[in-house]
């Protein structure tokens, strides 16, 4: 399968894994970049000297290609970037902000950049600072949120830059991934279906809710403080909600570490369990490499199906 992004990338499949803090293992990042796709690190959590040894676990992993997720909301920013030219990376994922400042000297370089966003201004904002492609991520997604659908997002990104877009938010199958590609996407990214994967790392009570989650069963926490991020509707999650409306400050003193406790202990009591709404699609945990194999079929057949009503 050729698109631009997989010419880009030096992948077999246009399949990129979303970048998750603390879920982004080098495990994980290498069982996708093994399976055809592009694996991601997220360095959400980590400081530079962490990112080194994440990227050093991976190598031995795998000599696949694979990328760095960066989030504008680290502290650490600057240093991650300057980590990732000396480890000599060859593709970063930008989240949660405008990354545009930075575009510049990782294309001195040599590195793919491809950032999230959830606007189409923002998308031409970082086309004219030289990104090589984007992300246009939708609401349905796990994690940090913005305000548009995918199905829209998408159809109007994909007609306002002339670089390639991924889609992502809500695509978990074949299905949803042919839909990415009609409206517009050269590829797709994926968080919460990578998530509940054999290679995983996440606490077995993480994949467990994920598995047993319907589509409806996600809500936004963090909306009065401006950074929504979609959770599954657990007691906790509801609480958070609840104190949110009332005292903001409150509720984000509490959700802090609150990823970290979800991903590592499973912590059903004080941890957010990030996904998106497709955890309502997933029904089985396999391995990465059959989650690749499955979606490529069903996205060849579905557009095979096409092609022959048009023939009829
Ligand atoms: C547990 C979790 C953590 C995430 N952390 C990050 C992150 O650190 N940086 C980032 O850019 N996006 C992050 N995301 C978003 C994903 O990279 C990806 O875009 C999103 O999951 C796609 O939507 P989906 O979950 O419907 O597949 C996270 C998502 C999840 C589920």
């Amino acid at each position: 399968m050729k698109t631009r992004v997989t010419e880009l990338l030096k992948i077999d499949y246009p399949i990129i894994m979303g970048g998750m803090a603390w879920a982004g293992t080098p495990k994980l990042a290498a069982a996708v970049s093994e399976a055809g796709g592009l694996g991601v690190i997220g360095s959400g959590a980590m400081n530079p000297d962490e990112l080194r040894e994440a990227i050093n676990e991976t190598r031995k992993l795998t000599e696949k290609p694979f990328g760095v997720n960066i989030m504008m909301a680290s502290p650490y920013v600057e240093d991650l970037i300057k980590t990732v030219i000396d480890e000599k990376v060859g593709v970063v994922t930008f989240g949660a902000g405008n990354p545009s400042r930075f575009i510049p000297k990782l294309k001195e370089k040599g590195i793919v950049v491809f950032p999230v966003v959830a606007s189409d201004s923002l998308a031409r904002l970082v086309e004219r600072a030289g990104a090589d492609g984007v992300i246009a991520e939708g609401m349905e997604s796990g994690g940090h949120v913005g305000e548009v659908t995918t199905f829209v997002l998408l159809n109007r990104v994909s007609r306002v830059v002339r670089i390639p877009v991924i889609g992502a938010g809500g695509i978990a199958d074949g299905r949803s991934m042919a839909a990415a590609f009609v409206l517009g996407a050269e590829a797709v990214q994926m968080g919460t279906r990578f998530l509940a994967s054999e290679e995983s790392e996440v606490h077995p009570e993480y994949k467990r809710k994920i598995l047993f989650s319907s589509i409806r069963d996600t809500v936004v926490t963090g909306l009065e403080l401006g950074h929504p991020a979609r959770v599954l509707r657990t007691p906790f999650a509801r609480s958070i909600k609840e104190i949110e409306a009332k005292d903001p400050l409150e509720a984000e003193k509490i959700l802090v570490g609150s990823l970290r406790r979800a991903v590592l202990n499973g912590d059903v009591q004080t941890g957010s369990f990030m996904a998106g709404q497709s955890a309502g699609l997933i029904e089985e945990i396999v391995p990465v490499k059959e989650i690749v194999r499955r979606i490529i079929e069903e996205f060849l057949s579905v557009f095979k199906s096409f092609c022959k009503e048009g023939e009829q």
